[in-house]
């Protein structure tokens, strides 16, 4: 028997990021499942992630892992590319019977049904380049891939700042990614293996041009949940309408004014809740 038969569906689903870039996956997940409640956390005393070293990462992944355990989750969303690519197999077993999703998977799945060709630009943080996750699991899928990656560190400020369309981002855009475009023009899919890249979408659909798809982890993910909470009998009833509860490691003012742009509906500083993640 599976152990989840101890889980109660009318439990919230566990959401975390390194800040507010998890809250586009959180919007994929609230538009697909709107009678789920979700707890979302994000870790915004030790943004970013995405250029801290791997064991870094783990260990503040552990510790949001652990906190939204402990406040009675069904199931957990890493919504965090960079915490996926490192940690989703050890959070797997440190949570189990609890089920844990990563974004990473659902990426690779997104790109290689969106790619003819087989021909993919990867686009992430320092960290998930370096750590080879999305490589892996693309050739997984598809083994005559051909993936090129490379790390748009900047992208995460410029979606932070607003600054997500105009001539800054465009010329960021470029001078990321004009390059491997040009190397390889049968590039047909631009995965943005980042959660805060999905802000830029508009410069970079300009930067690629129309025969390059651009596709995230979000709607994948959102779907995958859905199955997992299915199989599993865990789902909430229909008829309920889901709750969010907001949860942030430091200054809940900028949480909400960045984090509504990101989620798309006006936060409220008061609804932000601060959480100290080493207590
Ligand atoms: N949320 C992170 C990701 O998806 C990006 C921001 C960071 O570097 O912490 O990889």
């Amino acid at each position: 028997m599976h152990a989840s038969s101890a889980l109660d569906p009318t439990l919230p689903i566990g959401v975390f990021d390194s800040g507010v870039g998890g809250l586009t996956v959180l919007r994929a997940l609230r538009e697909a499942l709107p009678h789920e409640s979700f707890v979302y956390l994000g870790d915004t005393a030790r943004l970013p992630y995405g250029i801290k070293s791997r064991e870094s990462v783990l260990r503040y992944s552990v510790q949001a892992a652990d906190f939204l355990h402990g406040c009675g989750v069904k199931s957990l969303v890493i919504a965090c590319n960079t915490a996926s690519a490192v940690g989703v197999d050890s959070l797997r077993e440190r949570l189990s019977p609890t089920p844990v999703i990563g974004v990473v998977e659902p990426g690779a799945v997104a790109a290689c049904s969106a790619s003819g060709r087989g021909h993919i630009l990867v686009a992430a943080t320092e960290g998930t380049v370096r750590g080879g996750a999305y490589q892996r699991a693309i050739a997984r899928l598809r083994p005559d891939a051909t993936v090129l990656a490379r790390a748009c560190s900047l992208f995460v400020g410029l979606a932070e700042e607003g600054w997500t369309e105009g001539v800054i981002a465009a010329a960021v855009a470029k001078r990321y990614l004009g390059e491997l475009l040009e190397r390889d023009p049968l590039i047909d899919v631009l995965l943005l293996g980042c959660t805060h890249f999905p802000m830029l979408a508009n410069t970079l659909r300009e930067v690629c041009g129309s025969g390059v798809a651009i596709v995230d982890a979000s709607q994948t993910t959102a779907r995958l949940l859905a199955t997992q909470l299915r199989k599993l009998s865990i789902a909430a009833p229909v008829e309920r309408l889901g709750t969010v509860r907001l949860l942030a490691t430091d200054g809940p003012a900028r949480f909400a004014a960045v984090g509504g742009r990101f989620l798309g509906v006006h936060v409220d500083p008061q609804q932000v809740e601060l959480v100290d993640l080493m207590q």
